[in-house]
């Protein structure tokens, strides 16, 4: 059960004749400390000057009309207006127990569930991945979990870039300096040293070499038979190179509709662009001008080749007939926030109007120069390269942890804690800030990092090893739960809100909500843990209480880092 949505229901029923509702609940939040109580309702300083009373008077009237029994008591009036409320002990025991038979974790149906797509990772394939391209995997792949684990439905859709102009870079060179031995031994990284030696002779202003280039793609797109048939050859090594790196990372796809699944539908879309008085002539090209912005969208360019943006038109009509989605979510880099803004506003005059469309944007990764992350040689880091370094960075840090486990066990822990941190560090960000990539950091073993996380959990295991028991004994036994101590109280308010934050950061497409509520209860453990004897407890029932609270933070702790894409291990 959703303890928040239940508070501001409450709540609710509770205000004065012409109160904004929806204004004073989303002002009743968890409590920002707990000698305010668990949660607060903040909204009498907001209701004062509709309502023409006082706030603390307002606050006194709602605290004597809103019943929350049996969640809790009365609320207390606080400050110039604050109603503070505190669960009810006997309230939060009966819930947990509860709790520790529900598979669920306490998690409900949403009141409407949604259809959402989320396109995401979406790389540009035939060159290599690299860090670019590591947040939207890690943040859509996180989103897509969250909002399953919701109760949406969600189709993952991996929008490749796989018809654009990379494609006749790599074509040019190909046929210009191919080296078949090295394409036969290693295909893709022959195609990444083409598309490599093409970019720099770009890039060096060889405009002969950049023309040529675009009129490969130009042919492979007019159904050129050479061009598509080296398509053909080329395109099954990239997606191989691709599905390892997924694999390895632990991300999957429903559908993987790149670029180039649209073409048919390019000439079609800017026909009825036309049709609708939308697109117009200028200079040439065909685009379509939207209220504010001052940009033309270009959907069809001077020398008749389509573009991104009518691909993406194309993109949106067909999962409307397909999917019929409430929302569709694009995890993509900030700085094609304008795109997005056009595209989206472009498909509501063509008529899809009636569905959410979100620019899930997101920050650059940094180095420690605070410059986009590169090698030492200026090069972009490659995600291959970076994974292997993430375990071989961890390796150090679960020698020095965990010295008890065998070495084998220990490089098969790294592996778990190098991908782990990654993960985490990126997530737990304000997705739209930029962030520092610094391995020290990330793998701290004390701090809001994915290490710190996975020996939280472990720690939760391990209390019933040296018991000798297991948590499924521990649930049959069905134990009261006791909240004597304030730290065992703390756990059992922060086991609770499981199902509000998924529902919160599911509403704001933030992970980092998640990871900061995960970090808190792996902190209240931790207290709880240094203050709280579990197997040397008073008695059996207090043992099995505590053992309950382990196992209920341990299944937190591991099903929330699953909704992370992190894995946990027991031992470590
Ligand atoms: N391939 C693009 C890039 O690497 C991202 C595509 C994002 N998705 C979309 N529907 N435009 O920049």
């Amino acid at each position: 059960m959703n303890v928040l949505d239940q508070l501001k229901a409450r709540f609710g029923t509770a205000l004065p004749e012409g109160a904004d509702r929806s204004a004073f609940s989303a002002a009743v939040r968890p409590a920002t400390d707990s000698k305010f109580g668990d949660y607060q309702a903040n909204g009498c300083m907001g209701l004062a000057k509709s309502t023409g009373k006082k706030p603390r008077d307002l606050a006194a009237e709602i605290a004597g009309a809103v019943d929350l029994a049996p969640i809790a008591g009365t609320p207390e009036v606080a400050g110039p207006g604050f109603l503070n409320v505190r669960l009810d002990d006997g309230w939060i025991a009966g819930a947990l127990g509860e709790l520790l038979n529900d598979d669920r974790l306490g998690l409900v149906a949403p009141a409407k569930r949604k259809t959402i797509v989320v396109d995401f990772s979406s790389p540009n394939v035939a060159k290599p991945m690299h860090v670019g391209h590591l947040r939207s995997t890690v943040i859509g792949d996180s989103l897509a979990r969250i909002l399953a684990a919701a109760g949406h439905r969600v189709i993952r859709d991996n929008h490749l870039g796989d018809w654009g102009s990379q494609f006749g870079m790599i074509l040019w060179g190909w046929k210009n300096a191919r080296d078949e031995a090295a394409f036969a031994s290693d295909p893709v990284g022959e195609l990444a040293r083409l598309y490599r030696m093409v970019a720099k002779r770009i890039r060096n202003g060889e405009t002969a070499v950049e023309e040529a280039a675009r009129q490969e793609t130009a042919k492979l797109h007019a159904g050129d038979p050479e061009n598509r048939a080296l398509w053909d050859r080329f395109m099954p090594h990239c997606l191989g190179a691709l599905r390892g790196l997924y694999d390895r990372m632990g991300v999957s796809f429903d559908v993987w509709l790149g670029e180039s699944f649209y073409d048919p539908r390019l000439a079609s879309v800017v026909e009825d662009l036309q049709k609708k008085g939308m697109a117009v002539e200028s200079e040439g090209a065909t685009v379509v001008f939207v209220e504010g912005i001052k940009a033309p969208f270009i959907v069809r360019k001077s020398d008749g080749a389509f573009t991104y943006a009518t691909t993406d038109l194309a993109t949106i009509q067909y999962r409307m007939e397909t999917w019929k989605p409430d929302q569709m979510l694009y995890v993509v880099d900030s700085r094609q926030a304008d795109h997005f803004k056009q595209l989206f506003a472009v498909a509501r005059m063509w008529g899809h109007d009636a569905i959410d469309m979100q620019h899930v944007a997101f920050g650059t990764i940094m180095g420690a120069d605070r410059r986009p992350f590169k090698t030492r040689d200026g090069d972009v880091v490659g995600l291959e390269s970076l994974l292997d370094e993430s375990a071989v960075e961890a390796y150090k840090v679960v020698q020095e942890n965990s010295p008890d486990l065998d070495p084998e066990e220990q490089r098969r822990v790294a592996v778990v804690v190098g991908m782990g941190a990654i993960k985490y560090a990126d997530l737990c960000q304000n997705r739209v800030s930029d962030y520092v990539f610094d391995w020290q950091k990330m793998m701290a073993k004390n701090g809001n990092t994915g290490t710190y996380l996975q020996y939280a959990y472990a720690r939760t295991q391990s209390i019933f090893r040296k018991g000798e028991t297991t948590p499924e004994a521990i649930r049959a036994a069905r134990p009261t739960i006791f909240l004597t101590h304030p730290a065992e109280r703390a756990i059992a308010v922060k086991l609770l809100r499981l199902p509000e934050v998924i529902e919160l950061a599911s509403e704001d497409l933030k992970p980092n909500i998640l990871t900061d509520h995960l970090f808190d209860l792996a902190n209240a453990f931790s207290t709880f843990y240094e203050e709280c004897p579990v197997l040397k407890a008073e008695s059996t029932e207090r043992r099995e209480s505590r053992l309950a609270l382990c196992d209920l933070t341990g299944r937190t702790l591991k099903f929330g880092a699953g909704l992370l894409g992190i894995d946990v291990v027991d031992r470590m």
